[in-house]
């Protein structure tokens, strides 16, 4: 005979109505607040609604198929729950309290005639998996997480080759990953401008902030590849707020026009993704005559950041993150050859003194634009599996394949960098799998101030004579 358990838990949380309702209804998040569930998958596209199905896999090994049965936005959401050792219906009910909120979980399990007999036996421990999944969700949407400090422990591991190298790899994500907090933040009414979003990271980005609800403009070089990009982001997440700009970033004339009309438009940006990069073997210069690595990597990225400043000022917690790369650990900045024309040139060499460069600046912009509430901060992403490395690593990508990370993996630092509540507290840091790591791992590779203070100067001129600059290239194509 089969026996139904009925759990009933309510909690109330000091957030709005709909913030609630927009963070517990995407139901995968349920990874996030229940302690007993391993990986919550959306397997139907789109926003929630009725329809929507998940699977839930479970840390002791089993997984259950949700389906969306009612849906009431704001109000309600009620599920049927299908796996091997039972079946049930989850109904959350959502209620405004003054300015709290609360949440009511009322799920009803049939267990078949064997587990019946275990339920029978053992009502509190069911009682316990009701009680601590709220607990979790309360812990959750409360979103009071400290800030992950500066780890001495970590530090002396990076500077070990082995364990600094093993957290690049899928592992090290792993192994990180299970001592992270929610990402509960609202990000609807928040605007992010994602560099780099057509492919790999920046697009793995792109997907988790729209997810999370954010407006997007995505930038990218191809039209084609933009058009199909903001339709697929759209039909995937369900959010429609999603448009492309067009620029080469390579190109500082693209970069200006982007600024100029970004800045026409006047929207405030609350989080700017500078990802966009590329690896350049042998060495190439742009058709305004800048080395392609140090023109994509630094001088872009610096000359977007600068100019959009008004924009990133008038958001209320406006982040910029960098994506840099561990190779950065292996160069200094060389200020008398940014643009690699001395010796013989390495694309690797020439990336990593690049990178190096953006750290540099993530110290700087945190330093002067703290006052002003701009958080300021680089990430690694580890090493993933995108099309970016495959191309321009081919050996490398061969015998590390079965190491790297998913592109989602790489990407969620820089997305909880932007996100996240807690990390809105510390400014001009260098990250991985949200930890911060050093930013040198030597002496060897540190700049002087004179040598900051040069690579500062020089940028600055390259701004400024850039915009004046009238471009052959881009007066022939705007002819
Ligand atoms: N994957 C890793 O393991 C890893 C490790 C460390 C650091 N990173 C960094 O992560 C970032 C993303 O890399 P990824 O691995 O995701 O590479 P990816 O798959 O090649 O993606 C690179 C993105 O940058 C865009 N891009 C390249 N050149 C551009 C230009 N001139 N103008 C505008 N957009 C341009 C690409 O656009 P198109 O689609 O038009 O080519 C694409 O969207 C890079 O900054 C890279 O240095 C990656």
């Amino acid at each position: 005979m089969s026996k139904i358990v009925t759990l009933d838990e309510t909690i109330e949380v000091q957030r709005p109505l709909y913030e609630v309702f927009a963070y517990v209804s995407e139901f995968s998040r349920i990874e996030e607040w229940d302690p007993a569930v391993a990986r919550g998958i959306k397997l139907t596209p789109g926003v929630p609604a009725v329809g929507s199905e998940y699977r839930i896999d479970m840390n002791a090994g089993f997984s259950l198929h949700y389906r969306m049965l009612e849906f009431e936005k704001n109000s309600r959401m009620l599920m049927t729950v299908n796996s091997r050792l039972f079946t049930a219906r989850e109904e959350i009910l959502f209620e405004k309290v003054g300015k709290r909120t609360r949440v009511r979980y009322i799920a009803n399990f049939d267990f078949p005639a064997p587990l019946a007999a275990f339920s029978r036996l053992y009502p509190a421990a069911m009682d316990r998996v009701g009680k601590s999944a709220m607990a979790g969700l309360k812990e959750s949407l409360e979103d009071n997480f400290e800030t992950p400090h500066e780890s001495k422990l970590l530090a002396t591991a990076d500077r070990l080759i082995f364990p600094g190298i093993w957290r690049f790899t899928k592992l090290g994500y792993r192994e990180s990953r299970r001592r992270w907090n929610a990402v509960s933040a609202y990000q609807g009414d928040r605007h992010a401008l994602i560099t780099g979003a057509t492919s790999g990271l920046g697009l793995a980005a792109a997907r988790q902030l729209a997810e999370l609800g954010a407006r997007l403009t995505v930038v990218a070089r191809s039209k084609s590849k933009a058009r199909k990009l903001v339709a697929d982001l759209k039909a995937q997440t369900g959010n429609d707020r999603v448009v492309f700009e067009i620029a080469d970033l390579s190109l500082m004339s693209e970069v200006h026009a982007l600024c100029d009309r970004l800045l026409a438009a006047g929207e405030p940006i609350d989080m700017l993704i500078n990802n966009a990069g590329a690896l350049f073997n042998p060495r190439q210069q742009t058709a305004e005559g800048f080395e392609n690595s140090f023109a994509l990597l630094l001088l872009s990225p610096y000359i977007l950041t600068e100019r959009l400043h008004p924009l990133l000022q008038k958001a209320e917690s406006p982040r910029i993150v960098n994506v840099l790369s561990g190779g950065m650990y292996s160069q200094k900045i060389k200020v008398n050859d940014l643009q690699s024309q001395r010796g013989s040139y390495s694309g690797s060499v020439a990336y990593a003194r690049a990178k190096r460069g953006l750290m540099i600046l993530t110290e700087e912009w945190a330093e002067i634009w703290g006052d002003s509430g701009i958080v300021v901060n680089a990430m690694h992403p580890g090493w993933a599996d995108t099309p970016g490395v495959e191309t321009a690593l081919p050996g490398f990508y061969r015998v590390t394949k079965r190491l790297l990370r998913t592109p989602e993996e790489g990407a969620d630092t820089a997305v909880w960098l932007a996100a996240s509540t807690e990390a809105a507290r510390v400014s001009g840091k260098f990250w991985l799998d949200r930890e911060q790591h050093p930013s040198h791992l030597s002496g060897r590779t540190q700049e002087t101030a004179d040598e900051r203070h040069q690579l500062l100067k020089t940028l600055e001129e390259l701004r400024e004579s850039t915009i004046a600059k009238k471009w052959k290239r881009h007066r022939k194509t705007s002819a």
